[in-house]
């Protein structure tokens, strides 16, 4: 018998969530694990969907990787309020996802190159995120990607017992260019 083929990220491509892609979207959220949902947000799991369809707006953008017509990756970006001009605009890293049988093929790379290009072309020069401190996975991951831990942060967990989540910001900035 021949072996199944690996799964390449060749035929990778983006696109912004739209209301037509509900259904692939939803069968995306359900199939992953419990360990990668639990990882990923503290969004209950039936609420997700709704509540990232509710969030898109002018500053919030989400990309979605497919492949084959098929959502493998979520990434998501707010751009704050400007403020005093575009340049001093920064963005958010609120999500990011990849298909748990896809892990580590460099899928989630690729989906957070496209997201710190989305910011880019916004004018922002910062980007941050928050991750779960003791998921080490991630903060490599992210450090690979050139964000340096910033601040640490308590939280209070969205589950009504009053138990805190504890998170690192991290940060990347991109030089302003010099001419
Ligand atoms: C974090 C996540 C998006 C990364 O996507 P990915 O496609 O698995 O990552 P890539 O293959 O692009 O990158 C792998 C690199 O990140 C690190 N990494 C990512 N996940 C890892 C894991 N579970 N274990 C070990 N290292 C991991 C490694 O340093 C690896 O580096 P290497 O290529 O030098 O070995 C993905 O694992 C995921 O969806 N995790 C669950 C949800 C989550 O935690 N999201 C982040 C919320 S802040």
């Amino acid at each position: 018998m021949q072996a199944e083929p690996t799964p390449s990220i060749d035929a990778l491509v983006f696109e912004t969530l739209t209301p037509d892609m509900y259904k692939k979207f939803q069968s995306f959220v359900e199939e992953l694990s419990p360990e990668t949902y639990r990882d990923a947000t503290n969004i209950p799991r039936e609420s997700f969907v709704n509540v990232i369809y509710q969030q898109l707006s002018r500053r919030t953008t989400v990309i979605v990787g497919k492949k084959a017509n098929d959502v493998i990756s979520f990434g998501m970006l707010t751009v704050s309020k400007s403020l005093s001009s575009n340049h001093n605009r920064e963005a958010r890293i609120a999500g990011l996802i990849v298909r748990t049988d896809l892990q580590g093929r460099g899928i989630g790379s690729l989906t957070v190159k496209q997201l710190l290009k989305i910011a880019e072309g916004r004018g922002c020069r910062k980007v941050t995120l928050l991750v779960l401190k003791n998921n080490k996975a991630v903060i490599k991951f992210y450090q690979k990607h050139g964000f340096k831990i910033t601040k640490e942060k308590q939280l209070l967990n969205a589950d009504g017992e009053n138990t805190a989540v504890n998170l690192y910001e991290m940060e990347k900035t991109t030089p302003r260019p010099t001419n």
